[in-house]
């Protein structure tokens, strides 16, 4: 081992035994300080090397790693040419919008050279989520888990796992990321899809010039892993499954649930699931593959390709000659398989972490969200017609409404009552011009574009029916809200019928999430309470569908009381 070995080493050993050994006062949470610095880093995936945007030259990012009830602190320090934010995916954020990471939602974004301070409470949370950068598609290269384990001396609801291991998805272009989205939104067709997928940023004996950039998973024999699966994917919800294994499902987005058994699972960008995976009594001497997949049902092209780990027994012999098993998947338009397998989520719902779904709403909201288009207009280069459909560009939008971004960051501009001409507050409450959403389309398919709100009173409860259109083809959108998590009441097939569905709904033992997964021409019912005041993006998790506007946002405002008041913003906030 050589010295710097050894020092790295003893460094981790040393967070590690503080981490978890040194004992705390109960609920008072410590202070963990992380400096990120954004820099460029060479690496090699599939025989080609290039320059990407790292955190600290690592990819996939560092692991940040703290308890329910800690404060965590990381400086940001941007050394690259690009702008930059971070988002702490699925972290509440109570009061503390201003460390939420949208660029242009809740802080301008973070220029070359200058640096911010992200300074934020977990509260009420445990579990696996991930941090990224939110700004056009930087997060390809910039993202990492983000561990919060449960206060000390509180034990898990599931046995204690022998060792956890975060197993991210990603997804990796030959080209500059950048310069991919960028293209396509200059030419108005769709992007170009990724080379590969990743998992723990490698892609896997599958693809070329890949075998030794194939992650692996040593295991002992009788032992309960925890796999902290998380879904870093640009745009592509995921199948995942291990040859000959079984899952127990115990968590999702930072939520306890209901344990289940599962052999496949099915994990959208913006979503977690932390998953027990028991291993064989005695080591089988094979090798099993771990597998992923796309599912995708939609019109346009995307990146079919399959992502191989190796999941390996430490004390099987001669490796060479023992058998390797294959996972089978579904199809990748196995709508049924995903339906079946949503359905399976409950809340855990005991004394300790009860359901606080609202047993009945102030204001319910339909929300359909899909597909357009837009003129060409006068982007149109050198008489070039547009590459979306039929001479247009595509577009996608929530209730028609396609969102641009502000040229400064919407919680500023509300905080300091100057959101004149930066936002109004009318995004519409139901879809403006019905139609039969997910049916023969509509011949008119053209979105408006609006930075529109909607603006709830402090503590209103909440229902959101979200219905995927099947305009430019139906399929399933990974909605994902800033700032809360929400309950799934009710989901299915076809338009949401008022009169009939909420009365199907679960109110008992409904799964907590921060994204939901709109089933493919069908609907989801959502619900919240509005007690964390702020301005909340809600917005679908395929870069692609946000690029071309699928977003909206909520202006939560504050309460009477002190403590229900959105806090006031940072010095170092950085400055359009
Ligand atoms: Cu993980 Cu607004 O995103």
């Amino acid at each position: 081992m050589s010295a710097a070995t050894a020092a790295v080493l003893m460094a981790f050993l040393l967070a590690i035994t503080c981490l978890w050994t040194f004992p705390q006062v109960a609920n008072a949470g410590v202070t963990r300080h992380y400096k990120f610095n954004i820099e460029l880093k060479n690496i090699t995936r599939l025989c080609h090397t290039k320059s990407i945007v790292t955190v600290n030259g690592k990819f996939p990012g560092p692991r940040v790693i703290a308890r329910e009830g800690d404060r965590l602190v990381v400086k940001v320090v941007n050394h690259v040419s690009n702008n930059i934010s971070i988002h702490w995916h699925g972290i509440r954020q109570l009061r503390s919008g201003w460390a939420d990471g949208p660029s242009y939602v809740t802080q301008c974004p973070i220029q070359t050279n200058q640096t911010y301070v992200y300074n934020f409470t977990i509260t009420g949370q445990r579990g696996t989520l991930f941090w990224h950068a939110h700004i056009t598609w930087m997060r390809a290269t910039v993202y990492g888990p983000l561990i919060i384990l449960p206060k000390p001396n509180q034990p898990y609801p599931f046995p204690k796992p022998y060792k956890q291991v975060p197993i991210m998805f990603g997804e990796w272009f030959n080209a500059d990321p950048e310069a991919v989205i960028s293209q396509a939104l200059q030419t108005g067709g769709g992007p170009n899809v990724s080379d590969a997928y990743t998992l723990n940023g490698l892609p896997g004996p599958l693809y070329n010039c890949s075998a030794k950039d194939t992650y692996k998973l040593k295991v002992k024999p009788g032992k309960t892993y925890l796999l902290r699966l998380i879904n870093a994917a640009l745009n592509d919800d995921l199948f995942f499954s291990i040859a000959n294994h079984t899952f127990t499902v115990v968590e999702a987005d930072a939520g306890y649930v209901k344990p289940f058994n599962t052999r496949v699972l099915l994990i959208t960008p913006g979503q977690t699931t932390n998953v027990l995976l028991k291993t064989k009594p005695v080591s089988p001497n094979a090798t099993f593959y771990m597998l992923a997949r796309p599912y995708f049902t939609g019109q346009g092209t995307f990146d079919n390709t399959t992502i191989a780990g190796i999941l390996e027994y430490e004390e099987t012999q001669n490796l060479t000659t023992t058998p390797v098993f294959t996972p089978v998947l579904p199809a990748i338009n196995a709508t049924n398989v995903v339906a079946n397998f949503s359905s399976k989520f409950r809340a855990l719902a005991t004394a300790q972490f009860p359901v606080t779904v609202p047993q009945t709403v102030d204001r319910t909201f339909l929300f359909t969200v899909g597909l357009g288009i837009s003129p060409c207009g006068n982007n149109k280069t050198n008489n070039q017609t547009c590459q979306g459909p039929n001479g247009t560009r595509f577009a996608a939008s929530m209730n028609n409404i396609s969102m641009p971004l502000p040229s400064t960051a919407l919680l500023q501009a509300y905080y300091t009552k100057k959101s004149n001409g930066v936002f109004t507050t009318d995004f519409p409450i139901t879809p403006l011009n019905p139609f039969n959403y997910t049916g023969t389309p509509p011949n008119n398919t053209f979105v408006a574009n609006g930075t529109k709100a909607v603006v709830l009173p402090f503590n209103t409860t909440v229902e959101v029916v979200l219905q995927g259109t099947s305009i430019l083809g139906a399929e399933s959108h990974p909605i994902h809200l800033h700032g809360y998590n929400f309950y799934i009441v009710g989901q299915g097939f076809g338009n949401f019928d008022p009169s009939k569905d909420p009365k199907s709904y679960n109110l008992v033992d409904p799964v907590e999430r921060n994204t939901v997964g709109v089933p493919t021409a069908g609907w989801v019912a959502i619900r919240f309470r509005a007690d964390n005041p702020g301005v909340w993006l809600m917005h679908c998790h395929f870069d692609v569908h946000l690029s071309w506007g699928l977003r909206m946002a909520w202006v939560v405002m504050d309460g009477k009381l002190p403590h229900q008041k959105l806090l006031p913003p940072p010095s170092d906030l950085p400055k359009c």
